[in-house]
């Protein structure tokens, strides 16, 4: 039995990903081939991603190719209620809740967890770090899975460190036809649409900090440069900041960024990013807001300590009011600002990232005797994606001629 809001919501999720289905070809093209090829049949898949339209697709195709699907969010904030009845309208079992408590986000994954699946799809490690913790007696049906962030890769690679990981897990983030489209030129445009709607402020002329010199902060920081603002990026590798430097931005510790930054941006997957050293030094009406995947960077406990009062100032922003009068606007709670305050990706970019994804699961599906850990996506995947992009996109490219081959394959030239 699903747990979501109101399947009554479900035209309007239908919609959604009516929309999105015919801006993702990479996907419809996978949904015809798994419909014939059914890779999956026979297989639980527990998905744990951001429960938006680019996602309910992924699960229809998976689906498709005869998996049964058990669907949950990634985040109580990016889960969105129509398209969570518009799957269980479509018989998938489905457990997720907007603006769920984080105990109700854990009884969902748990409500996940309980069908025992074979394959996990996992954003950020919840299903993985679950399975290990409280499911232990369901390793052994779990032929491996696929983790889409930056996050949650660091998190198996830290476990595999710790010879604790039980099964193989495929880093689609890791893939190019992941990081360097959806990282830069997703991240870079969904987190101003974010933020310009929840905001409507002006974004030409102002000061952005971004933390964190990235791929996701690259694209953050190439759009603020775009819209017109001034931007100073804050770094702890020194090879990133150099790169920030080159690329003609600002390269400042925090403490120092906070007195001129109007917008604060961080993602970084690193926790304490903003405290109370820097917020004690913003400028009053300063907007501060986080692309990480967890709700960790910005310190809310020094927010809520400097504070003397703590109001909606508008729609999904908390105005925090210090003892001298000034505000700091924090939006969405300090969660992905993009997808908490926004629609996440573009279709476009998260066709290929969930074509990766499908192709990563279908790849787990197929090689039952891969070895448990982290593994690298072939590289085979990523060019048959970027391949299949230019073809969908009419981009033509050339290729190597048998001399050109054996010329750049030689030493003896
Ligand atoms: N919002 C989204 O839709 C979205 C999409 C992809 C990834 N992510 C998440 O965004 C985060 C960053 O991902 P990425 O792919 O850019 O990772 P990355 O590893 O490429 O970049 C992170 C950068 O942050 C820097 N950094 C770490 N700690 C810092 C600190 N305390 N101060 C300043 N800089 C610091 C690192 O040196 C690194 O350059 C991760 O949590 C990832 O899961 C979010």
């Amino acid at each position: 039995m699903s747990i979501i809001k109101d399947t009554a919501l479900h035209a309007s999720g239908e919609q959604k990903i009516q929309w999105v289905k015919s801006y993702m070809p990479l996907l419809s093209g996978l949904e015809t081939e798994f419909r014939k090829e059914l890779p999956f049949e026979g297989l639980r898949v527990a998905l744990s991603v951001h429960l938006e339209a680019k996602t309910a697709y992924l699960c229809r195709v998976l689906q498709a190719g005869g998996a049964e699907m058990y669907v949950t969010g990634s985040n109580p904030l990016s889960t969105q209620d129509d398209i969570a009845a518009a799957l269980v309208h479509g018989g998938m079992e489905v457990f997720a809740v907007h603006g769920a408590t984080a105990e109700e986000y854990h009884t969902h994954l748990k409500a996940v967890m309980e069908h025992c699946p074979n394959i996990i799809i996992d954003d950020g490690g919840d299903l993985v770090n679950l399975i290990h913790n409280e499911y232990r007696d369901f390793l052994p049906e779990v032929l491996g899975g696929c983790e889409e962030t930056t996050t949650g890769i660091i998190r198996l690679q830290a476990m595999a460190k710790d010879n604790a990981l039980q099964f193989p897990m495929m880093a689609v983030n890791n893939a190019k036809c992941k990081y360097l489209f959806d990282n830069r030129y997703g991240t870079g445009q969904s987190v101003w649409d974010g933020i310009n709607r929840t905001t409507n402020l002006i974004v030409a002329g102002k000061t952005v900090v971004v933390a964190g010199y990235g791929w996701c902060g690259k694209g953050v920081a190439m759009r603020a440069k775009g819209l017109g603002a001034k931007v100073i990026v804050t770094e702890v590798d020194a090879v990133k900041a150099m790169e920030a430097v080159m690329d003609g931005f600002t390269v400042l510790p925090m403490t120092e960024a906070a007195e001129s930054g109007d917008f604060f941006i961080t993602v970084t997957g690193c926790k304490d990013v903003i405290t109370e050293k820097a917020m004690r030094r913003m400028k009053d009406g300063a907007i501060l807001c986080n692309a990480g995947h967890f709700n960790v960077e910005i310190n809310i406990g020094d927010l809520e300590a400097l504070s003397v009062e703590q109001f909606e100032s508008r729609k999904n922003i908390t105005g925090y009011r210090m003892a001298d009068g000034k505000v700091l606007h924090l939006i969405a709670e300090g969660r992905l600002v993009n997808l908490a305050a926004g629609d996440g990706h573009p279709a476009e970019i998260m066709d290929m990232s969930f074509a990766v994804q499908a192709l990563c699961a279908r790849y787990v599906a197929q090689h039952r005797n891969l070895e448990k850990g982290v593994h690298f996506v072939p590289e085979e995947i990523d060019r048959e994606v970027a391949r299949r992009k230019l073809l969908a996109w009419g981009v033509k490219v050339d290729s190597l001629t048998k001399e050109q081959e054996a010329y750049l394959n030689s030493w003896n030239v």
